[in-house]
């Protein structure tokens, strides 16, 4: 075994898919998850793995001391990346969890960066375009300082973010260490959580059980969606590299919500999908847009390649 890798959120949505690639590259790996809003059934994919000593599951909250639960693994191999994945990422998860999710993003990223300097380890954590707000400039590059509401229903994951972006710069230059952050646009794919209300499984899920579709506000607000093996690609390129300041991660093609429901009544070509329409929640952002001119030149040859209708089929065949 060559090195191991550790996951926090590790079988949540995007944490299981780094758990695949890192498993599949030969690493030991380390998944650990509270189930706040991951799944068992994301762990039970890796039956296999765990059975085999690959994979070694652990149950923790990592907001609260790692120590315990990281010595008590027996023959950890000696790692090399921390990915802190663990937060909750959806609306409707953060605003339920609002204290854990300041708490993850804050005070569990100083656990993993004290963890990641004792095993000489390098920490890669998940931000998100969600430190750009509503913003005033499109698409939004890694310079961009954003525009965002610190006092509101999307603060506590919004400025939890940001906070872990200053904690990684300040640990940095306080340290003299390597850690780095991945700025992540709208992500889909398999092993979404099915309730967590982010807009493209909420779709799927309505479009599978012939209910209308629900559409926020006139349907004119833009995202732009990520198929998620392209995204693994870019994080795993952005771990390998030298890179310690933000970089934006995602597809940088813009579609409407309106165009969204319409590629996903497409991939329906057999049911008609009545569209119903609710209002707007409060500070949700107008534009979503990534400047991938960063990730481009520095991750060579990385670039999103799978594109919306494509990865929505192959997402609903997992379904
Ligand atoms: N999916 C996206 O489009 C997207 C976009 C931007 C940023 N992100 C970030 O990527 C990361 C993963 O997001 P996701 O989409 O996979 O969400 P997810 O909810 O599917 O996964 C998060 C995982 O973290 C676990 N977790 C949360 N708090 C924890 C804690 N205190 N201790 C241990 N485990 C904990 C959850 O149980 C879950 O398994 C998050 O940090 C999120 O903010 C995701």
């Amino acid at each position: 075994m060559k090195n191991s890798v550790i996951v926090s959120g590790g079988f949540g949505f995007l944490g299981s898919h780094l758990v695949d690639e890192y498993l599949k590259q030969g690493y030991q790996v380390v998944a650990v998850d509270n189930f706040c809003t991951g799944s068992r059934a994301n762990q039970d994919e890796f039956k296999k793995e765990i059975a085999e000593d690959r994979l070694k599951a652990v149950e923790a909250d990592v907001s609260q001391s790692w120590t315990p639960w990281l010595n008590s693994i027996q023959n950890l191999a000696p790692v090399k990346y921390i990915f802190h994945f663990a937060s909750p990422a959806s609306p409707p998860h953060y605003q339920k969890l609002g204290l854990e999710t300041l708490a993850v993003n804050s005070v569990g990223l100083g656990h993993a960066l004290a963890a990641a300097d004792e095993h000489k380890a390098r920490v890669v954590f998940a931000s998100t375009s969600e430190i750009y707000g509503d913003p005033s400039v499109s698409p939004q590059p890694e310079t961009y300082w954003g525009n965002v509401n610190s006092f509101g229903v999307r603060s506590c994951y919004d400025e939890a973010k940001r906070f872990g972006e200053a904690l990684i710069y300040t640990h940095n230059l306080k340290h003299n260490t390597h850690h780095g952050l991945v700025r992540i646009f709208n992500t889909y794919g398999p092993r979404m959580n099915p309730a967590d209300g982010r807009v493209i499984i909420n779709l799927l899920m309505q479009a599978e059980k012939r209910e209308p579709l629900t559409i926020y506000g006139n349907g004119e607000q833009t995202r732009s969606f990520c198929y998620v093996d392209d995204l693994i690609a870019g994080i795993i390129g952005y771990a390998q590299s030298h890179w310690t300041t933000p970089m934006n991660l995602g597809n940088d093609h813009e579609f409407s919500i309106n165009q969204l429901a319409e590629t996903i009544q497409s991939i329906y070509p057999d049911r008609q999908l009545e569209v119903r329409h609710l209002p707007l929640p409060q500070d949700d952002p107008q534009q979503r847009k990534p400047d991938l001119t960063l990730a481009r030149e520095h991750l060579t040859p990385w670039t999103p390649k799978i594109q919306l209708r494509e990865g929505l089929l192959k997402m609903r065949a997992c379904l």
